[in-house]
């Protein structure tokens, strides 16, 4: 497992790509639009890593639930507690004849009740009863239980890994990425705002979209070019990039000179919490003093610093920034469609100003989520038309360099160790 670090202020011309060890030629489109590519990307990828199914502050009880898709529409799971407090991930699918045994959602089931003939399971998916058991031909009540998922827990972050014994466990999949991370409070992590689109783009696309900043002067022109722009850094130039196996840290510039009308009074609301001073009230001073003075959390220790975004390979993306973290999924659908979700944690807001504040933080950030997504059919529609089969990559797009340097690693490799060399 390889570590690559260059640190350092913002300074002009950066040379991100080569300090990671990356090369600097064109990089495929195929893998964009390939039905062939899609299916070893399932096979090989999907089916091998571990993949982060949710947090452990969303099922705090015994009994409680989520349900997740993990290739959405193939492969639905439950993730819950049980009686023993143990986090356990199983298929959504009955030992009877199929049928999903809970609805997509999240709940309470200390019990789970299968809706077309009610077999009925403890939550740590032993069958409890068979309606009319007798009829049934020797049926082996223990070999009947639901399908175990494996499954694990790093820092509170739920992982599961679709192979039956996982080749590599989730601490070696992390490798040095897992301690670099390892302590960082996730502040107020029990409330997320949850958004989600089903698009017509690879989940590459999409995901790409949300990895690199040279977009942010052209797309986002007018609403955050100012923040992560200026005079003096006119292409949102990376301030750190930093590539652990197939995992990766990018931070992105922040412009200090950046400041909000004081008669724009919404904005004003949006952008200063009075608590804490920072870009949305995600928890107390205290508790965001503790998550800003993490190594992990802007690591030059730059003035202009912004965000930074956390990749954890293949589809999760984790972000720091000066209010809190937040999260990115990219699922693949088809070659050409995925599915993407957001989730923003947020503390219960205690005053009507706290609440205003939130909700129009949300609104101006999915208004720049919109900017991004509008364009990722855009390009995927481009991609399609075969008439480019490679893209040109610069420096402060390495996380895409990176992220398909790595999936083409992946599908090749006959192991996940090998994978991970
Ligand atoms: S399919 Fe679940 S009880 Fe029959
Ligand atoms: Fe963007």
């Amino acid at each position: 497992m390889n570590v690559n670090t260059m640190a350092k202020p913002f300074a002009g011309v950066t040379t991100f790509t080569q300090s990671c060890g990356l090369g600097t030629a064109p990089v495929p489109l195929e893998p964009y639009r390939s039905a062939a590519f899609f299916e070893r990307e399932r096979t090989q990828v999907f089916e091998r890593a571990w993949l982060v199914a949710g947090r452990v502050e969303e099922i705090p009880n015994y009994g409680d639930y989520i349900t997740v898709n993990l290739l959405p529409g193939n492969v639905p799971a439950i993730i819950n507690r049980g009686k023993d407090g143990t986090v356990r991930a199983f298929y959504n699918t009955c030992s009877h004849r199929g049928s999903q045994v809970l609805d997509a959602g999240a709940g309470n089931a200390k019990r789970i009740v299968c809706p077309y003939h009610a077999w009925t399971y403890a939550a740590d998916g032993d069958v409890v009863s068979i309606p009319d058991e007798p009829s049934f031909f020797n049926v082996d009540k223990k070999a009947c239980g639901l399908s175990r998922m494996s499954v694990d827990v790093w820092e509170g972050w739920i992982f599961v890994n679709l192979q039956k014994q996982p080749e590599v466990g989730l601490q070696e999949f992390l490798g040095t990425f897992a301690d670099r991370l390892a302590g960082v409070p996730y502040v107020a992590a029990d409330r997320p705002i949850v958004l989600q689109a089903d698009l017509d783009a690879n989940w590459k696309v999409v995901q790409d979209a949300f990895i690199e900043s040279y977009h942010i002067p052209a797309i986002h022109k007018k609403t955050i070019a100012e923040t992560f722009s200026s005079d003096e850094n006119k292409f949102a130039r990376l301030l750190d990039a930093r590539v652990f196996g197939p995992h990766r840290t990018v931070s992105m510039y922040g412009n200090p000179a950046m400041s909000i009308d004081p008669a724009h009074k919404v904005t004003m609301l949006a952008y200063a919490s009075g608590d804490t001073g920072s870009l949305i009230s995600a928890g107390t001073s205290a508790q965001m003093d503790a998550f800003l003075r993490h190594d992990a959390v802007n690591p030059t220790g730059s003035d202009c610093w912004s965000m930074d975004v956390n990749n954890i390979f293949p589809n999760t993306q984790i972000d720091f920034g000066p209010g809190g973290f937040w999260v990115h999924q990219f699922w693949p659908l088809t070659e050409n469609t995925s599915r993407y979700e957001v989730k923003f944690y947020v503390p219960e807001p205690l005053t009507a100003r706290q609440r205003l504040q939130q909700e129009m933080y949300v609104a101006r950030v999915i208004e720049v989520v919109l900017e991004d997504l509008a364009n990722v059919a855009r390009t995927q529609r481009g991609i399609d038309s075969g008439g480019n089969d490679f893209m040109q990559i610069q420096d402060s797009e390495v996380g895409i360099r990176h992220s398909m340097d790595q999936l083409l690693k992946w599908v090749d490799a006959p192991s996940v160790t090998e994978a991970l060399r």
